[in-house]
């Protein structure tokens, strides 16, 4: 920055040389157009990329706004009043899921490529997305059992047992598992993706070759193993991790976010199957389930085994 800049910045306008929020303001209310320009319609600037001449790029078009709010489709009579924050917090659920899944494909991108800063700093980003999955039960917890029944039936067999974007990021975690394919109908367009991801190497396995890279001995076995199964704990690569730990601070904190993902994904179904008892207790989940008693034999299962098994020798 230069003295000129920092002194106008000093003086109050922000960098870019952009009006202070009274100067616009007053400018709105003469409505001399040099400020808010209030009389100017929504994207009457600037030509849209995309489109006929003299469309134009606004807020609602870039983002779809109308398309979004018109997803929001109640099939109960009335329709119920909570149905309504039923369905969107499963839509922006899906939304965040889509957004990990691209943020956990970027890191496994970057970890082949040996790009461990960035690798860590999409981690972050990832993590601080969990913490909201996570946070944004408190608000379906608002909804008592009574409400949530004034609408359950007409869902029928819908769950969030179907979640395709769920299943996938079980598997790019390792958690592959043949019979959460079987229960998708051929016909159904996202089996072509889970059957690519149960196909690809996980984000275990970009960490392992990482590692490789980097010069620790990976087993060759972990490093050639049929990646369409679970992850197992290995002996021979704990041996591996403890030095990792003891001796390469930038490895190790790269080990500590993996861990950091797995917990937060275990605290996400603690918290659902809690949420599920509390608003459904015994009874079956609409998906065909047991409801919470199968959900809690998920419960505790740690994606990467080996990082938990080492800490009791650090
Ligand atoms: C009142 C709210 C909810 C209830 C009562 C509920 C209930 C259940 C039940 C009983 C199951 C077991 C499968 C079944 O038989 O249906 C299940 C699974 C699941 N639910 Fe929910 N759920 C709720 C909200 C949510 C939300 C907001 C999400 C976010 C996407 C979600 C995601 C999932 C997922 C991913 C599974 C599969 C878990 C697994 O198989 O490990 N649920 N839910």
């Amino acid at each position: 920055m230069t003295e000129e800049e920092r002194d106008s910045n000093a003086s109050g306008e922000s960098e870019g040389g952009s009006r202070s929020e009274e100067e616009l303001a007053s400018s709105a209310e003469r409505g001399d157009g040099a400020g808010r320009e209030p009389n100017r319609p929504y994207g009457a600037g600037t030509q849209a990329q995309e489109g006929p001449p003299g469309s134009y790029l606004t807020y609602a078009s870039y983002l779809k706004i109308d398309e979004l709010l018109s997803l929001q489709d109640p099939v109960s009579d009335g329709p119920e009043h909570d149905e309504m924050l039923f369905i969107i917090i499963h839509q922006v659920y899906e939304l965040w899921f889509k957004e990990v899944l691209h943020e956990v494909d970027y890191v496994v991108k970057l970890l082949l490529a040996d790009d461990l800063a960035r690798a860590q700093h999409t981690m972050k980003r990832i993590l601080t997305i969990l913490k909201v999955l996570v946070a944004q039960l408190d608000i379906l917890e608002t909804m008592t059992p009574v409400e949530f029944l004034t609408f359950r039936e007409r869902l029928e067999e819908a769950s969030g047992f179907q979640s395709h974007q769920f299943r996938e990021l079980e598997f790019v975690l390792g958690g592959k598992s043949q019979w959460a394919i079987s229960r998708y109908p051929e016909h159904e367009p996202a089996l072509k993706r889970l059957r690519q991801r149960y196909e690809e190497p996980t984000l275990w396995d970009a960490f392992l070759h990482c590692l490789t890279r980097e010069g620790y001995p990976v087993p060759k076995e972990l490093l050639e193993r049929d990646v369409t199964q679970r992850i197992e704990p290995s002996p021979e690569l704990q041996e591996v991790l403890v030095k990792v730990y003891r001796r390469d601070p930038a490895l190790s904190e790269l080990c500590e976010r993996l861990v950091d993902l797995d917990e937060g994904l275990q605290e996400w179904r603690y918290r659902h199957v809690k949420m599920v008892e509390r608003t459904i207790g015994t009874k079956p989940g609409s998906g065909g389930s047991a409801g919470a008693d199968y959900l809690r034999q998920t419960l505790f299962k740690p994606a990467f085994p080996d990082l938990w098994g080492i800490r009791g020798r650090l």
